[in-house]
């Protein structure tokens, strides 16, 4: 009994660690697998060279494109990434913070070591100007070169180098105390690194600190939409747009669009606008009210949904986007435009959405166009899109929208001057009945553009000499050579003008 006892106690013994070697088996594969080493070899560090006409710009906008696109570099293959050296640990630890990236112990060796993949040059001509691909071949050779990129080794100082690149910041790469201002500034700012802030498409009520005078300071140029706090203006929505607008042989003429409408085919509706239309046309027509409505941000701060929600009360509306109530799937004939399946405004990443609003939008006489905030300066495709497909705007936005208008006359149907949406309603109403008060809005549609808008034209036309890569250069190339980095910067204010 006693020996059996043994024997079965020596037995489990063998067992147990039998069993414990297996599991420390496993453990040390697992560990093996999940943390493969990754290779930094195929990666070397930049060696910054020592000549003066080249300049450094480490672009937080790059860097953020890079962590996104990659969707949160889940998907980058583990050999690919780098140990984080340990002086750019700090400034890793930061730009993982701000991004939320959560194991910042390596990464990939693209985001730490300069590779060519992770440089653009940029041809820059004294003065901020940007050597552009179509001088090139007339034989003007660059000033200088300027090498914008994303990493971090940028950051790195050679023994005999005193300088710290220059910086580009954007909304997307907010403007937070303790990496920008902090760290940053009181760890990589030599006098002649030069910080750039570039703010555009976006609408300053959704990122107030991108207008923040305390934050501002720490820039010494600033691009952005608004001419009342930027010293640039990039260029804006409506240049996508600015050929169908100021070229009168693209576009449309007043006949065109007058001529081009599909008749609204609606019982409840009172308008004898379409009296010239065939009675079996109104019948296959999708237009049920003269205006229409695509909205897919229902909860933006100007209170657009709310308003037009008010109107619909007083005039029919066709509501074709995701906000208020009566949405219409889209006709058949613009889903097959758009390329997709799509017969609602969700997923607009998967397919050709504008082509689509911009068909949608050709036959209706009027197109709400509210932009998501009432801003200075901020003006979006939504007033472009109407323009360029034929239709009356009926905006609310930009509280100084009359500079932004390509019309001597009425041109848009302005919401600003109405008490409540119900006025409003009743006044787009009258002009939907009466032809001639209807034509008057596309009146510009036969005549040279508004002197304000060619005058920002002409601004526009001037920037696309300039590049704030450039400009940052120069200004750093100016503190090198003993000069002053404002001067240069005034002066090409002064060239380029204002609107
Ligand atoms: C650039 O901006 C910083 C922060 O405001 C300032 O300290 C520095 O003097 C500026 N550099 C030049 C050359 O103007
Ligand atoms: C239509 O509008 C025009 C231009 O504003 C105006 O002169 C005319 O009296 C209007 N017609 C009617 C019937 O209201
Ligand atoms: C832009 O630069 C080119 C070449 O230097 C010059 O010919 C042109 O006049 C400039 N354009 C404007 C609008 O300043």
């Amino acid at each position: 009994m006693r020996k059996f006892c043994f024997q079965k106690r020596f037995v489990w013994k063998i067992i147990s660690i039998i069993s414990l070697i297996i599991l420390l088996i496993h453990i040390c594969l697992i560990i093996f697998f999940l943390d493969e080493k990754p290779q930094s070899n195929s990666y070397e560090f930049l060696h910054r060279t020592n000549d003066h006409s080249i300049k450094y710009i480490f672009s937080l906008p790059q860097w953020n494109i890079f962590v996104r696109r990659d969707d949160m570099l889940s998907k980058i293959n583990r050999a690919s990434w780098c140990e984080i050296p340990k002086e750019l640990n700090l400034l890793a630890q930061s730009l993982c913070r701000l991004y939320k990236i959560r194991r910042c112990s390596h990464l990939p060796c693209q985001l730490i070591y300069s590779a060519a993949g992770s440089f653009e040059d940029m041809k820059c001509l004294s003065g901020g100007r940007i050597l552009q691909n179509q001088h090139s071949s007339a034989g003007i050779k660059h000033d200088f070169l300027c090498k914008s990129g994303y990493a971090l080794d940028l950051f790195v100082k050679t023994s005999n180098d005193l300088s710290n690149p220059s910086i580009i910041a954007d909304s997307y790469a907010p403007i937070v105390n303790d990496l920008y201002i902090d760290l940053l500034n009181n760890q990589y700012r030599s006098p002649n690194s030069m910080w750039g802030l570039i703010f555009n498409f976006e609408s300053i009520s959704n990122y107030p600190t991108a207008a923040d005078p305390e934050k501002l300071k720490f820039f010494n140029v600033t691009f952005g939409y608004d001419r009342s706090i930027y010293e640039f203006i990039p260029g804006p929505w409506l240049f996508d747009y600015v050929d169908q607008i100021i070229d009168t042989t693209k576009r449309l003429s007043l006949k065109h669009v007058m001529t081009n409408k599909k008749p609204i085919n609606s019982p409840s509706n009172t308008d004898d606008y379409w009296i010239n239309q065939q009675t079996n046309s109104i019948q296959s027509s999708y237009v049920k009210a003269p205006i229409l409505w695509m909205n897919s941000n229902c909860q933006a701060k100007s209170g657009r949904t709310q308003y037009v929600q008010q109107m619909i009360k007083y005039i029919d509306v066709d509501n074709f986007g995701t906000c208020g109530k009566n949405i219409r799937p889209l006709p058949s004939h613009i889903v097959k435009l758009q390329h997709s399946e799509n017969q609602n405004l969700q997923d607009r990443g998967t397919y050709d959405w504008k082509a689509g609003k911009l068909a949608l939008t050709s036959d209706y006489l009027f197109t709400i166009a509210i932009e998501n905030s009432l801003n200075h300066d901020y003006v979006t495709e939504k007033l472009w899109h109407a323009f360029v497909a034929g239709s009356v705007p009926v905006y609310l936005g930009a509280p100084n929208i009359e500079d932004w208008l390509p019309c001597r006359t009425d041109c848009i149907i302005d919401l600003r001057k109405f008490k409540t949406p119900q006025d409003a309603a009743l006044f787009i109403k009258s002009v939907a009945k009466n032809r001639t008060l209807y034509e008057s809005y596309h009146q510009w549609r036969n005549e040279p553009v508004a002197d304000k808008f060619q005058k920002m034209l002409n601004y526009f036309s001037s920037m696309r000499n300039y590049s704030l890569e450039c400009i940052l250069c120069d200004m750093s190339r100016q503190v090198d050579q003993g000069k002053s980095a404002e001067q240069t910067k005034k002066k090409i204010i002064e060239t380029v003008g204002r609107f």
